[in-house]
């Protein structure tokens, strides 16, 4: 009755933003994904007859604030009728700050409570199961490049290209540790409700989709860093628009851009994204990750840079 997962946060290349079904928790448009390696969560989850209510610690701490998100994501996976739980989890890098920290939380927590309640499913389903807690947290159940596609009624997953066939860096910017002001769900639905922006935004998404698709499948690393920082600064348009508006930049994220712009213009192979968080990411061939990291490290306002390949899937460990 107990079992352990790890899993990797993810980063959106064309970014999921805005719902169609805010209650099973469909997202709106499709989105592609890289699955980082250095950063992780691991989750325990233990079943027990004795316990009465869902307990929940976060880096050695009681956590409540996510212990009815945790608790749902139990009951869609187990089933509402199921025995409570000690969840345990334990993440390397901020958590609530714009890193996908939701995306590996609800992937480990997905495998870690299907171990323990063992039940046998399929990549996909997990996903799916997932994806209900957290859009971005189906991706984390696949490695490497993963696309999300909106089918009829459900989402479907592909791996587009794996961990070692284009070994891509990711470096992190951290710009502001803590965490961030709205949660996702909540600005989503701002932005669909407020932004003039967004109609626009959801028709346009299929065809960056497309030519991302087609450029990872390429290797084609300066046509994915145009369409991925046009489909970020769209994603941030429909939320700078918004009523109230969005802002989730802070000056540091700007220089950030700026320094990436430079190296750019240096013949540097690297592009940015930014997600619902101050952070940036950076993302760059493998040879330019060095010199990526060291300018991050001297732009002002950065307080800490961290350095990812691509990595796996989110998976069950043995736990001694
Ligand atoms: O999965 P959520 O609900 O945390 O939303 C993720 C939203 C973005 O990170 C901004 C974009 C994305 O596709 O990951």
């Amino acid at each position: 009755m107990q079992a352990t997962a790890i899993a990797q946060p993810n980063i959106a290349l064309i970014k999921y933003w805005g719902k169609r079904d805010v209650e099973r928790n469909l997202p709106a448009v499709g989105s592609i994904s890289i699955t980082l390696s250095e950063l992780y969560t691991e989750v325990s989850v233990e079943l027990s007859p004795d316990l009465q209510e869902d307990e929940l610690c976060v880096n050695d701490e009681e956590s409540q604030s996510m212990l009815p998100r945790i608790s749902r994501c139990l009951d869609t996976v187990i089933g509402a009728a199921r025995l409570r739980a000690r969840v345990t989890s334990r993440s390397n890098f901020p958590i609530a700050a714009g890193l996908a920290s939701s995306a590996s939380a609800f992937a480990a927590t997905t495998v870690a409570a299907a171990g323990a309640a063992n039940l046998a499913y399929e990549t996909e389903i997990l996903a799916r199961l997932a994806g209900q807690a957290s859009g971005s947290a189906a991706r984390s159940l696949y490695g490497g490049f993963v696309e999300l596609k909106n089918s009829a009624d459900t989402i479907d997953l592909t791996a587009l290209r794996d961990v070692d066939s284009w070994p891509l860096q990711v470096v992190v910017a951290i710009t502001e540790p803590g965490p961030k002001a709205t949660g996702s769900t909540e600005a989503m639905e701002l932005s669909r409700e407020t932004s003039p922006f967004y109609d626009s935004w959801i028709e346009q998404q299929e065809q960056d989709l497309d030519i991302a698709r087609a450029a990872i499948l390429k290797r084609d690393f300066a046509g994915l860093a145009t369409v991925a920082e046009h489909n970020c600064l769209k994603m941030h348009s429909v939320m700078w628009a918004s009523r109230p508006p969005m802002v989730y930049w802070n000056s540091a994220t700007m220089h950030c851009m700026q320094t990436l712009r430079r190296l750019q213009g240096e013949g540097c192979k690297v592009f940015f994204t930014i997600d619902a968080g101050p952070q940036v990411k950076a993302v760059c061939l493998p040879g330019d990750a060095e010199v990526v990291g060291q300018a991050l490290t001297e732009t002002p306002g950065v307080q800490k840079v961290m350095t990812s390949g691509l990595g796996p899937a989110a998976r069950a460990v043995d736990k001694a």
